[in-house]
């Protein structure tokens, strides 16, 4: 099927943060998409064909669709969970929780909602945890596989430290893993991530099985979490008492690598930060769950400036929001008390092709290159009473782009595009 798909498009070839010529902005613009895969953007003008369908969603905004890389998918029903710090948080509601997703009926009710969350706000790729039980991965790669969407995820490995009902063991979560990783890596759109939950829920045992696999996989993204909390690097320490710092407990088990993305990155260490960016092992920053858990104000220009690569991300349920824009938000904020500096130009780019760089993947999704999926959103600027007000004093691209990422939410989403495929309405 052909299609031209009509609006103000918006994409960029370079971070705003570092170049001057950044994006494509094209006011009547449009992509033709064949069979889910972009074949051609331009000008509306230069594309239109005589008998082609055509979408026309002006004067809304065109953008590849948001990348989220770090989520997770057991915990739709933990999201606003009151009054804790990650350990509490953790052990009061967010183990029980995931306890739930050994049940294959659960866990695919659950994948569908969560996914029609993730689309309903943009979002047409993410890189998710699952929980421990394998039935959790299953359940979300099969429904990801449905939507056609590039989805990156993993069972969680844990085998200490939490409820019974959430841990496996070295050995079993090495083999439930592996099996998953050998039926869904590169299975359609899907791709395995290798999932240690963090240091305090893996034995040393469980870190070495890990290794191996990521060893054994070197193609596959690994994924954890590291330096949130305070009191969480204190226990880390006490667990791994000859680890240097944090970092070296998974420098240990041979994980790191470009490949690797780990979630959060506050409270780090100078010897962390140059291991980082000399491994290209990636930060990832969650604004909205740092502010809900009180765990700190993430250093992206400092991690920047150092040479580390960083991807922005929900971390829901620690998160707050589904949405990329109210992530943006967020961070905005969290940088300006540390006087430092998100524009609206870097942040749409750091949603979009800057996470699919952390990801190594920006060939495939954040960009419109031609023969890349259609993964799209349309962002309508005027989307709420509050926001077309606003729109009326709003004179550059660059103002819109702030209005949308201050005040905007999945209200402002008008549609979203998974490989050419419309999920609203
Ligand atoms: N550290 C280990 N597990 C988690 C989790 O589920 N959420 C957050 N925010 N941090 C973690
Ligand atoms: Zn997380």
């Amino acid at each position: 099927m052909r299609q031209l798909i009509r609006g103000r498009v918006l994409d960029f070839h370079a971070d705003p943060a570092e170049t001057e010529d950044n994006h494509r902005y094209l006011e009547d613009g449009a992509i033709l998409v064949e069979d889910g895969l972009i074949r051609a953007v331009g000008d509306y003008a230069s594309l239109r064909e005589p008998g082609l369908a055509e979408i026309d969603h002006r004067p809304n905004l065109i953008l590849p669709g948001f990348i989220d890389p770090h989520i997770h998918f057991p915990q739709v029903q933990v999201i606003a969970s009151w009054g804790a710090q990650l350990l509490d948080w953790l052990n009061t509601y967010t183990f029980p929780e995931e306890s739930r997703f050994a049940d294959r009926a659960h866990a695919t009710a659950m994948a569908g909602r969560f996914l029609d969350l993730l689309t309903a706000h943009g979002t047409t790729s993410a890189v998710a945890f699952c929980s421990v039980h394998p039935e959790s991965a299953e359940a979300l790669f099969a429904a990801s596989e449905a939507r056609n969407m590039a989805m990156i995820a993993g069972k969680v490995m844990m085998d200490r430290n939490a409820l019974p009902a959430v841990q496996d063991t070295p050995q079993q979560g090495y083999d439930d893993s592996k099996r998953l990783l050998e039926k869904w890596h590169g299975r359609g759109r899907g791709r395995y991530a290798i999932t240690p939950r963090f240091a305090i829920t893996s034995s040393p045992e469980q870190m070495h099985a890990a290794g191996t696999l990521a060893a054994e996989h070197p193609d596959c993204h690994v994924q954890t979490h590291m330096s949130e909390n305070l009191d969480e690097i204190a226990l880390t320490k006490q667990l791994y008492p000859s680890a240097r710092d944090y970092l070296d407990v998974y420098e240990k088990y041979g994980l790191l690598s470009e490949n690797l993305l780990l979630g959060h990155c506050i409270h780090l260490e100078p010897r962390e930060i140059a291991r980082m960016a000399e491994t290209g092992s990636r930060a990832v920053f969650c604004p909205t769950s740092n502010l809900f858990l009180g765990s700190g104000l993430f250093d992206e220009a400092g991690l920047r400036a150092a040479g580390v690569t960083s991807g922005i991300a929900t971390d829901v349920g620690g998160g707050t929001s589904y949405s990329m824009l109210q992530t943006l938000n967020e961070g905005y904020k969290i940088l300006q008390l540390r006087g430092q500096k998100l524009t609206p130009l870097a942040a749409f780019h750091w949603a979009t092709r800057g996470n699919a760089i952390a990801l190594g993947m920006e060939d495939e999704i954040g960009t419109l290159a031609k023969g890349s999926a259609a993964d799209l959103v349309v962002l309508d600027s005027r989307a709420t009473p509050a926001m077309a007000l606003r729109m009326e004093r709003a004179e550059t691209l660059a103002q819109e782009l702030f209005i949308l990422q201050i005040m905007g939410d999945d209200r402002a989403v008008a549609q979203t595009y998974v490989a050419g495929q419309p999920m609203k309405r």
